[in-house]
């Protein structure tokens, strides 16, 4: 099959686009990667051309031989969808997981997204604590989450519970929390260390003053979940422009009820009494 008229292609491309359309990929800002099914991968193997093994900055043993869809780095998400080929690829991991190939894709040169090691370190948790559930992992640039960057405390409580406060629903889709890292270069093995951490028992990491990593399922859980966040913080920058204080919000006693109904689990260390 022609690997552009595959679902998972299709999907990716569609998350991509949705992506740019929603402001959160100025310019090269942001990047997805998908971890691919093996009959996904049978079904497009006749396109496949190996290149060069090169170096992925880090080890993923857990991910050897594994196959990827990823975008490029300094690729635009808006040109995903006009043209594919020299925006995104496909690469292969070697029987180490320390080096990759680009077996499709990248027609006119370069290179998987810079964040490739934040990527793969972080599927290679979601593999194994989710037993190869999740597939997705996206980062990009919303400017409300990154806003609250520069006004919150960097730590995963003051997140976790100000983003729940904003919309009811926040608490059922991601019931775990959120995980910020503080400022840190990018693009290196050294932010992905820390990120594929919070990853351990968060879908959601907050990079200060950069960005935001979902991890999901599929590609509508992984782009809904960083929706959800996004559009909580969107509130959290509007009532905050409009006083210092809320006058009323949901109370630890709501959040418990909310969760016995809905039947998730929320941390009882999210749930503080604030003075
Ligand atoms: P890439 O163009 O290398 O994917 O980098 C974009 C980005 O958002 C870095 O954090
Ligand atoms: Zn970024």
């Amino acid at each position: 099959m022609n690997v552009l008229n595959a679902e998972f292609v299709k999907g990716f491309i569609r998350m991509a686009d949705d992506g740019w359309q929603q402001g959160w990929h100025e310019r090269n800002g942001g990047n997805l990667s998908y971890r691919i099914k093996d009959e996904e991968i049978d079904s497009v193997r006749e396109e496949l051309q190996p290149g060069e093994w090169r170096e992925i900055g880090t080890s993923v043993p857990d991910l050897a031989g594994e196959y990827f869809l990823v975008t490029g780095s300094g690729k635009y998400m808006r040109n995903a969808v006009i043209k594919p080929e020299d925006t995104i690829c496909i690469v292969e991991l070697d029987e180490k997981g320390e080096n990759y190939r680009i077996c499709w894709g990248l027609v006119n040169g370069g290179r998987p997204t810079s964040e490739l090691p934040s990527h793969l370190m972080n599927h290679e948790v979601k593999k194994r604590v989710t037993n190869g559930k999740y597939r997705v992992i996206y980062h990009a640039h919303p400017a409300n989450t990154i806003a609250l960057t520069f006004v919150l405390p960097l730590t995963d409580e003051a997140f976790t519970r100000e983003l729940w406060e904003m919309a009811t629903e926040c608490p059922v889709v991601f019931p775990g929390g959120i995980g910020v890292v503080p400022w840190m270069v990018p693009g290196g093995r050294e932010i992905a260390v820390e990120t594929s951490k919070l990853m351990e028992k968060y879908d959601v990491a907050i990079w200060a003053h950069h960005g935001m990593f979902c991890a999901g399922e599929d590609f509508d859980l992984t782009f809904g979940l960083m929706h959800t966040v996004e559009k909580s913080a969107e509130i959290l920058v509007k009532v905050r422009s409009m006083v210092s204080e809320k006058r009323q919000t949901i109370q630890p006693d709501d959040f418990r009820n909310l969760a016995r109904d809905f039947k998730v689990t929320l941390p009882e260390r999210f749930l503080f009494e604030k003075h």
